[in-house]
């Protein structure tokens, strides 16, 4: 058994500690909000928080999770997380939606850190996450919407 704290809850996991934290949170846990993309930390859809910062779950072993806090899509909040939330729907972001709580999972864990972020820090923190849909622009201007409506 593997205890995981997640969105605030301890929670057992019987699984093989080697196993891929995505598959403990969709699989066991039955959260589907956080994806699967590509399986090698190449697109970002399986993005959480492991302490407020941004991991690809897809290569975090279940085995190596140990105390720290996850957060996933379910579970954010507070004014960084409701900031990135209205400026998505806002701006109308989302296209077909697969990518998109990886997206915000990496850019609330961006304004966490820097309130201000320029187009390269933006683009910085953004480079791991992939849209096929090709979202980036509205990304890019919810991001910097987001940033104003916590100044
Ligand atoms: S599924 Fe983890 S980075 Fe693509
Ligand atoms: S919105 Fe479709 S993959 Fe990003």
């Amino acid at each position: 058994m593997t205890k995981l704290t997640l969105n605030g809850r301890t929670y057992e996991v019987d699984a093989d500690p080697e196993m891929p934290l995505l598959w403990a949170i969709r699989d066991h846990l039955n959260l589907t909000g956080t994806k699967y993309g590509c399986g090698i930390a190449q697109c970002g859809a399986c993005t959480v928080h492991l302490d407020g910062q941004p991991v690809r779950s897809c290569q975090t072993r279940l085995g190596d999770v140990g105390e720290a806090k996850i957060t996933t899509i379910e579970g954010i909040s507070g004014p960084v997380a409701e900031a990135v939330r209205t400026a998505w729907r806002s701006l109308d972001v989302v296209q077909c939606g697969y990518c998109q709580s990886g997206q915000m999972m990496s850019a609330i864990g961006l304004l966490s850190e820097n309130k201000t972020p320029s187009d390269a820090d933006i683009d910085a923190a953004m480079d791991g996450n992939v849209c096929r849909c090709g979202t980036y622009q509205r990304i890019r201007a919810a991001i910097h919407d987001a940033a104003r409506s916590l100044a």
